[in-house]
């Protein structure tokens, strides 16, 4: 199959991380399908990529984050779209640092909870049945390493969610180990920043992405957690679509 018949789902694609890997994927000549909640971040993410490969990226307003939310959101994409054949999740936030817990609220924690652990479960639910039989098909989580330990003072419910991510993504690999799909995940142990952002141990969205792509494109591994520690890490992914 070229790359041309392979729909991916970017969840999470108008995003930091999400709008890299759509670019590299529209640059490898994937179709790239983008559900956001938000009609102003599809409209900034059109503009963003080149205009050549628009034709090939398919936006939709939708809600992921609940069981009903997700299966409309596939419902109306095969639709539109006809097929998905890969998928890479990529929810949640950038950052969050709303200082120690007996300073926050339930409904924070609720939040964080909803944000990158509750919708990573819903939209895996709805979108996992499309690719998981196909050994041509993956399926890619994106997780980070916030969830291993507290980053700084004041973002410990930035620990809980990601934690849960991860929990989550190992409860995935472990439950289902013989399915043919490729199931990955990229666990990002550095910040990921645009361009104009970057700081010191932060790496680039389009390397990030150029990664995430070749990792897609290739198919070589499965079950398997890529950690990505430093640039070099991600210069292995792009050649080598492994670490
Ligand atoms: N940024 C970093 O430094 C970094 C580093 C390592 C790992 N990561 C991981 O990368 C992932 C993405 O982070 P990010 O920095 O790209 O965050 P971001 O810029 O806030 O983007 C997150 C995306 O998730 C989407 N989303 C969340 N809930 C949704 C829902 N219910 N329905 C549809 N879309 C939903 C948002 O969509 P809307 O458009 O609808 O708001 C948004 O586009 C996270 O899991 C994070 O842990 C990030």
């Amino acid at each position: 199959m070229s790359a041309s018949e392979r729909v991916v789902v970017v969840l999470g694609g108008a995003g930091t991380v999400g709008s890299g890997i759509v670019k590299s994927l529209l640059g490898k000549g994937f179709q790239v399908a983008v559900i956001s909640r938000d009609g102003n971040r599809l409209e900034k993410l059109k503009n963003f990529v080149p205009e050549s490969s628009r034709d090939h990226l398919h936006t939709l307003i939708g809600d992921v984050g609940s069981e009903d939310g997700a299966e409309e959101a596939k419902g109306a994409l095969l639709k539109s779209v006809g097929k998905v054949t890969d998928v890479v999740s990529s929810l949640g936030f950038s950052w969050w640092q709303g200082g120690p817990p007996h300073t926050q609220t339930l409904k924070e924690l609720h939040w964080v909870l909803e944000t990158l652990l509750l919708s990573t479960f819903t939209s895996w639910k709805a979108f996992f049945p499309l690719v998981k039989d196909n050994p041509d098909s993956s399926y890619t989580f994106i997780t980070g390493g916030a969830g291993e330990r507290l980053l700084m003072p004041g973002t410990g419910f930035l620990t809980l969610g990601a934690a849960g991510a991860l929990a989550f993504c190992q409860v995935v690999r472990e439950e289902y180990p013989e399915v043919p799909c490729k199931l990955n995940e990229v666990k990002i142990n550095m910040g990921v920043a645009t361009p104009e952002r970057l700081g010191l141990g932060y790496v680039s969205h389009l390397e990030v992405g150029e990664a995430v792509a070749s990792l897609v494109e290739k198919r070589s591994t499965s079950h398997t957690v890529l950690c990505v520690n430093s640039a070099t890490d991600l210069k292995t992914l792009i050649l080598e679509g492994k670490i």
